[in-house]
């Protein structure tokens, strides 16, 4: 007889372990329904790039903030990032009316957001966070025209979108390109990236840029201390570099006193 209590040697308990972790990952296989993936449009962030951010803020501030809020930033702290002073904030990028103290909130008065848009617009702060800045890029570059939806448009990587086409003027109209594959695992005709249909007031590059710079400027409001990590990061490791030397010299000197067993043995031998 054995009187251990570790589960592990109990083979009933094992068996019981071994059955549970199946029907777990059973539920999360049933879970996640396959739906075929667009790719994403890669995009690296430079947050030291203060012209792009500049740029993203005067589009997003202009553009967006008719529908969505910025809460998560106020006008005062967005001066401080973009590297601005305060009048010459409120000169090239604006307050809207508000206070430079004020928290970023959208202009749409919510009777009409009850009456029209029906589908409240999320905070930008709060999609920053969700999304990577790839998700957002090919977001906001991935609408194209769908006369089913009752915006005229749809958008490859958000299917049944609400939110209209703002960057038609800009942008153009785009067109899909279909395949068929499978949407919550059922076969459907997925779009999987747009085509240009019509041409806008920017080149495509032009316009290519602009996303990249709300995108970049949207990802520093999520992560308001990020440009602070950077530039504290290389202070922070070369520290424990000092620190580990110091260490290393330390660990050199106590042990230069200490008399090992090994040491005494070959003394008693010679
Ligand atoms: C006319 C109103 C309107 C404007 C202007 C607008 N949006 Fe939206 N947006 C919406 C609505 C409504 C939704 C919610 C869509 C849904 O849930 O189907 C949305 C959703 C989004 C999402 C996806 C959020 C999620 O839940 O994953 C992103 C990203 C976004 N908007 C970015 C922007 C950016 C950037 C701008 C400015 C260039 C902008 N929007 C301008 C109305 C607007």
């Amino acid at each position: 007889m054995t009187n251990k209590k570790s589960p592990f040697g109990n083979p009933g308990a094992l068996l019981v372990l071994a059955a549970s972790l199946a029907l777990l990952s059973c539920g999360a296989a049933r879970a996640s329904v396959a739906s075929t993936q667009p790719p994403l449009k890669p995009i690296t962030v430079n947050l030291q790039d203060k012209a792009a951010l500049r740029n993203g803020a005067l589009y997003t501030l202009h553009m967006c903030t008719a529908c969505h809020s910025l809460q998560g930033a106020r006008y005062s702290t967005l001066s401080r990032m973009l590297g601005m002073r305060k009048d010459e904030f409120k000169q090239v990028i604006g307050t809207n009316g508000h206070h430079f103290h004020d928290t970023i909130t959208s202009s749409m008065p919510p009777a009409i957001i009850d009456a029209f848009a029906k589908i409240p617009s999320p905070d930008l702060t709060d999609i920053a966070l969700r999304h990577s800045p790839a998700w957002l890029f090919t977001y906001l570059t991935s609408f194209y025209v769908d006369p089913s939806r009752p915006t005229g448009v749809n958008n490859v990587v958000f299917h049944n979108v609400a939110m209209p086409d703002v960057f038609a003027p800009l942008q153009g109209l785009q067109k899909p390109v279909m395949v068929e594959g499978l949407r919550y695992g059922s076969p459907a005709k997925v779009a999987i990236g747009v085509e240009p249909l019509t041409r806008g007031s920017m080149t495509p590059a032009q316009f290519d840029r602009t996303a990249r710079d709300i995108v970049e400027f949207l990802y520093a409001v999520g992560h308001p201390h990020q440009q602070q990590r950077m530039r504290l990061g290389p202070w922070i490791i070369g520290l424990f570099v000092v620190l580990s030397i110091l260490t290393y010299l330390i660990y050199k000197l106590y042990w230069r006193r200490v008399d090992t067993s090994e040491e005494r043995w070959w003394r008693v031998g010679k």
